[in-house]
């Protein structure tokens, strides 16, 4: 095995020492050169360093470079290198991380990393957790905690009894939900189209004075970080009067929730933990490698009735066993990373690259402002939103920005306006790519502009 890992390793090492000067979005010829991969099933074995050097050959070119300090589309995390290491060790490792029996390891480094994010994120240290693949699956995970504990409360058992003839759950949402969010209710049962939708304000944010009468058979979901502005829904103002009626609220924080790690950003976050329910990734702006997310319930006990099953072949001890609250059984060990990044950044490393980011975004928004372009939103974390004239010579100006390759960009309409989205959520990116990226979109804007005067 040593030969084969060795190279592997100097391949990776390769990889990643090349990020920073090749295009973000892989070549026409890399893509076309995927077709080396439409090959018969070989009858026979082939080399391993060989399957190795064929994978990245032709892998590596035709991968977008999302784990460079360029890359600013949806929000996309790249890994820390001790996150990578780790995540190489794990693999050595090939746990089983369903069961403690079958690995204490993994079980021990999920309970350390809850407690520390529980700890960073402000949340009651009481909670529970799950380590799911990522922020769709913890929003499923909450909600299905949610909906176990509130048909609980109406003496209905949603797990034996399924969810014909239960009693109705009402679900209040902000217009600016997640598709993450309506994709787990739909999965739940609950439904994406018979939820009642809040009205938000200019930054998305749920309007508290538009609050539908709520009670205790009502999930409210919150957001902490829209995908496109950044904005916090006002916890505060809403989770109380939540609270008081009984109803159970989930938040959606699949990146904003760890603005509360960074000392000027954490009012953002006020009164979130309050909730109920979290929902949040670690492969976003904790920068470990795909895939991660994590749902934290301040009552573990909903999320344990929600997803706890047994079988006389299952060696089930007396403590957290880490199948009881996730909706896999089988899993690969994704506390693994997270532990990394944590035990390696620290508080203070962690609260860095989260205001790092932060003002990469502003000095994003704040080059493209002073060049006469729109910014649409308050900068308050790590997402900007521009627009370069009309929905027309917006989308021109991505796509123009997408091709040239210095950094990548995707597009969005925010309330009516066709923008660029500019998500700063790599600890790669120095304040040289933010420059180097903004001359890029400055140059192809211009192009766009000149030739639309022609
Ligand atoms: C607010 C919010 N919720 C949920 C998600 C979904 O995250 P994931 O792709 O990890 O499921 C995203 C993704 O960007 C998001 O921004």
């Amino acid at each position: 095995m040593e030969p084969l890992l060795r190279a592997t390793a100097e391949r990776a090492w390769r990889y990643r020492q090349t990020l920073h000067d090749r295009k973000v979005a892989p070549t026409p010829d890399a893509i076309r050169r995927l077709s080396r991969l439409d090959q018969p099933l070989p009858d026979g074995p082939t080399d391993d360093e060989a399957v190795i050097a064929l994978l990245d050959e032709v892998g590596s070119p035709a991968t977008v470079a999302s784990a460079g300090g360029r890359f600013f589309g949806f929000v996309v995390g790249s890994s820390l290198p001790v996150t990578v290491a780790a995540n190489w060790l794990a693999g050595a490792w090939n746990q089983n991380a369903g069961i403690v029996v079958l690995s204490p390891i993994a079980a021990k480094l999920e309970d350390v990393a809850m407690r520390w994010m529980l700890d960073l994120l402000g949340l009651p240290p009481e909670c529970g957790a799950g380590f799911v693949t990522c922020a769709t699956q913890a929003n499923f995970s909450g909600l299905a905690a949610a909906r176990h504990a509130l048909l609980a409360g109406q003496g209905w058992n949603v797990e034996t009894q399924g969810l014909f003839g239960a009693p109705p759950i009402q679900v209040v949402v902000g217009d600016e939900v997640h598709v993450s969010v309506l994709k787990a209710l739909t999965l739940l049962g609950l439904g994406r189209e018979r939820v009642i939708r809040v009205a938000v304000d200019g930054q998305g944010r749920m309007r508290a004075d538009a609050l539908p009468p709520l009670d205790d058979r009502t999930i409210l979901c919150l957001q902490a970080g829209n995908v496109n502005t950044g904005a916090f829904d006002p916890a505060d103002q809403i989770i109380p009067r939540a609270k008081a009626a009984g109803a159970w609220v989930h938040v959606d924080g699949a990146f904003g929730l760890w603005a509360a790690t960074a000392p000027a950003r954490a009012h953002l976050t006020r009164g979130f933990s309050d909730a109920d329910s979290w929902a949040t990734d670690a492969h976003k702006w904790l920068n470990v490698p795909y895939d991660s997310g994590i749902v934290l319930v301040r009552q573990p006990q909903h999320l344990h009735a929600a997803m706890a099953v047994n079988a006389p072949y299952l060696v089930i001890g007396d403590t957290r066993e880490p199948e009881h609250f996730t909706p896999d059984f089988s899993r690969r060990a994704r506390g693994v990373e997270v532990w990394a990044a944590l035990r390696s950044l620290g508080r203070q490393g962690l609260a860095d690259l989260v205001e790092r980011t932060c003002r990469h975004a502003s000095r994003f928004a704040e080059g493209l402002s002073r060049a006469g372009y729109d910014v649409l939103n308050d900068v308050v974390i790590n997402q900007a939103l521009v627009a370069f004239g009309d929905a027309e010579t917006t989308r021109r100006v991505i796509a123009g920005i997408q091709a040239d390759g210095t950094c990548w960009a995707g597009g969005t309409v925010w309330q009516g306006h066709t923008a660029m989205r500019i998500s700063v959520s790599s600890w790669a990116t120095t304040e040289e790519d933010v420059d180097r990226s903004l001359r890029a979109m400055l140059r192809v804007a211009g192009e766009a502009r000149e030739g639309a005067v022609r």
